[in-house]
């Protein structure tokens, strides 16, 4: 149960005669140590340890009495040899604790009727002087308790004994198929790695989760605009540039997501001069960029790990020709509507708007000359107009689009067309590859628009050189 009480990150360290405050050490960004990155009372950028434990509430909540979730952090991955990637949280995990580190396990047993009556434990990775010379700090175990706010918190090292005893007089366990790492131990493998009935009565954890995730605080909302904001001035700024090439432009962007204060690149983007953005996941970037060309840029930074995801399309030189102009135009058109039924009064799924995008792009294309319907649309238009976004660029994995859209939920909404060289079509239009799109909160009367500073008007782009 969550004791408010507890809301006090590292008192017990600074009270400790044996520690100083200058020598705290954790394995990430906690207020006392980086006041610059977190305000007091937040766990991670923009969410409290309020919020975190609120969340926990939720999920208790949605289980019934004697329901247990268990939960693996995602492990460390490796790239080549002993070179490893940027060490990224398992969502479901991070979205519950705020623990940004491997080799955790989080537990939330429901054991009551009301909605605080439940029990926060944490397995997690003792402190060891040895290792964290080597291979970087560690929260620790009296971290989980008094900043994450565990109830109760151990060793991982006691999980095999410790998880079955748990699991015993449990009486629905909650979890999903993860992959964990080799050294994990025993029986949390066997557990995290199958379906078997380690436990008799076992079902799936993400669809309880992804209910809750997929409608947004007004803290969630607030990272996804600051990253919204800040990726779409990057992206505005880079359209003032005469690129040459696609790996300039990527790493402008880069750095500008980093230095303006996202945490970095939320995904590697697509950077495709002419042609090469008719491939959809197009991520080489390593091609020149002709003056008479298209860029489209599919890119956007996170903060605090939300992330957002904005696509532009803008003429290399900063003009438009006649061509760029009249299929752009079409774009723009349907993109706006799409956009315009982004609120809860629409009473429209993301999969109602994909259909109005189809047709919308029909109309739009048969004006400039396609002989296109809704029986071929997909040769031109073959993704859906939009996904999730919070946590993940494509978030709540499994959620349906089906479900209608209301307030709190974060979408994309990017319709594209891309021309291939076959006379079917246009002969001026072939090659050519344009998407448009915006990260959107649905509110209820209007959409709110996280990107809004990543210019997409005809004029405006153009007015920019
Ligand atoms: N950037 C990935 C997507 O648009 O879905
Ligand atoms: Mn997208
Ligand atoms: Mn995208």
């Amino acid at each position: 149960m969550f004791d408010p009480s507890r809301l006090h990150p590292a008192a017990r360290y600074y009270s400790g005669a044996a520690v100083s405050a200058a020598n705290l050490k954790f394995g990430q960004p906690v207020h006392e140590t980086h006041p610059h990155i977190l305000t007091a009372g937040e766990l991670t950028p923009g969410i409290t340890a309020q919020e975190y434990a609120n969340r926990r509430a939720a999920l208790a909540s949605s289980m019934t009495e004697g329901g247990v979730a268990v939960l693996h952090a995602a492990s460390l991955r490796f790239k080549s040899g002993a070179v490893f990637h940027p060490y990224r949280q398992e969502s479901n995990f991070f979205w519950l604790t705020g623990w940004n580190e491997d080799d955790a396990v989080a537990v939330i047993e429901k054991t009551g009727p009301n909605w605080d009556d439940y029990t926060f434990r944490m397995f997690v990775k003792r402190k060891d002087p040895k290792d964290e010379q080597w291979n970087g700090y560690r929260n620790g175990i009296d971290a989980a308790r008094d900043i994450f706010n565990a109830d109760e918190a151990y060793s991982i090292d006691s999980m095999d004994s410790l998880l079955p005893e748990i699991l015993q007089s449990a009486k629905l366990v909650f979890a999903d198929v993860q992959s964990v790492p080799d050294c994990s131990k025993n029986f949390l493998r066997r557990f995290f790695s199958s379906k078997e009935l380690i436990h008799p009565a076992r079902t799936p954890l993400y669809p309880v989760i992804n209910k809750l995730r997929v409608v947004k605080s007004a803290a969630e909302v607030a990272n996804m605009r600051k990253a919204g904001q800040i990726s779409g001035r990057a992206i505005t700024e880079a359209m003032r540039h005469d690129w040459t090439k696609e790996k300039d432009l990527h790493a402008f962007l880069d750095y500008q997501f980093a230095v303006n204060g996202c945490d970095g690149p939320a995904y590697i983007p697509v950077i495709a001069g002419g042609d090469r953005a008719n491939c959809i996941h197009y991520t080489v970037n390593n091609n020149t960029l002709k003056g008479d060309e298209f860029v489209l840029v599919d890119a956007g930074g996170e903060y605090g790990t939300y992330i957002t995801d904005i696509s532009r399309t803008w003429p290399i030189s900063g003009k438009f020709t006649a061509a760029q102009r009249d299929l752009y135009e079409a774009v723009l058109k349907v993109q706006r509507t799409s956009v315009s039924l982004c609120r809860e009064s629409a009473r429209m799924s993301l999969e109602e708007i994909h259909g109005i995008t189809a047709r919308g792009l029909v109309d739009q294309l048969k004006s400039i000359g396609f002989n296109v319907s809704m029986n071929n649309i997909d040769q031109l238009f073959p993704h859906h107009v939009g996904h999730y976004i919070g946590l993940d660029v494509h978030d709540c994995p499994g959620y349906s689009r089906r479900e209608t859209l209301k307030r709190g939920h974060c979408v994309t909404i990017e319709p594209g067309v891309y021309v291939p060289f076959d006379d079917q079509w246009p002969k001026h239009f072939q090659g050519m590859g344009i998407r448009i799109e915006d990260s959107i909160c649905v509110d209820e009367d209007s959409p709110f628009t996280l990107t809004t500073e990543a210019v997409k008007e005809v004029d405006d782009i153009e007015a920019l050189r």
